[in-house]
């Protein structure tokens, strides 16, 4: 999947993250409802406020947190975002 926003593209491949870096779709789409996956930005809007994080605040939270918490994968801007 590659992400187009204003800090540059990002790659991120979904698949090798949910087949080898996680095993648990719900690592990430998390808090759903029923059984199934949705968008981010479904709930996440580009304005958050204190209850919700916004999408971008969202991603940087999950992608970085889990990372700086296995210690692997880019937590500096430009290993995730290329201009
Ligand atoms: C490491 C985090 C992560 C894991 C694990 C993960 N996903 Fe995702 N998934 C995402 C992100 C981020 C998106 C993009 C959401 C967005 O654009 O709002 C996404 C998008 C999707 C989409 C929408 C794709 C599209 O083209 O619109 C589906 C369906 C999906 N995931 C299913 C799954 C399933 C099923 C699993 C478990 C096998 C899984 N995901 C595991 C992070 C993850
Ligand atoms: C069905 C609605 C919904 C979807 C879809 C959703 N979220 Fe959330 N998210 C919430 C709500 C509500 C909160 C605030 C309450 C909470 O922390 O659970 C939240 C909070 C968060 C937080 C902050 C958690 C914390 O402990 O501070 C992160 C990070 C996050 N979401 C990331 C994501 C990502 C990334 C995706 C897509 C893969 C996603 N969310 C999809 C509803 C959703
Ligand atoms: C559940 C933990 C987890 C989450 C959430 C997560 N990652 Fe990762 N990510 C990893 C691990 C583990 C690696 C592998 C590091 C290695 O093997 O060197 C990695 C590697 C990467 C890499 C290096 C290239 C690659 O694909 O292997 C990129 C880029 C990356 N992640 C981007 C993202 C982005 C963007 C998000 C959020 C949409 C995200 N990651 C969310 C665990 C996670
Ligand atoms: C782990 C990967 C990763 C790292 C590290 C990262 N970002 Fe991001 N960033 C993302 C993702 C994923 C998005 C959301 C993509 C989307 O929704 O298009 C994003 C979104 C953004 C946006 C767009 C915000 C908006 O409101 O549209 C900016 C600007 C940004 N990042 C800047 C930064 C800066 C500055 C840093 C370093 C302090 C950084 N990013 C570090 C992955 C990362």
């Amino acid at each position: 999947m590659m992400f187009q926003n204003k800090g540059g593209k990002v790659l991120f491949t979904h698949s090798i993250h949910a087949g080898d870096y996680t095993e648990d779709c719900l690592d990430c789409h998390h808090n759903i409802e029923d059984d199934e996956t949705y968008n981010c930005s479904e709930c996440h809007e580009d304005t958050g406020d204190e209850d919700m994080p916004s999408r971008a605040d969202a991603f940087h939270t999950q992608c970085k947190g889990c990372h700086e918490e296995l210690g692997a994968g880019p937590v500096e801007c430009n290993s995730c975002h290329s201009l």
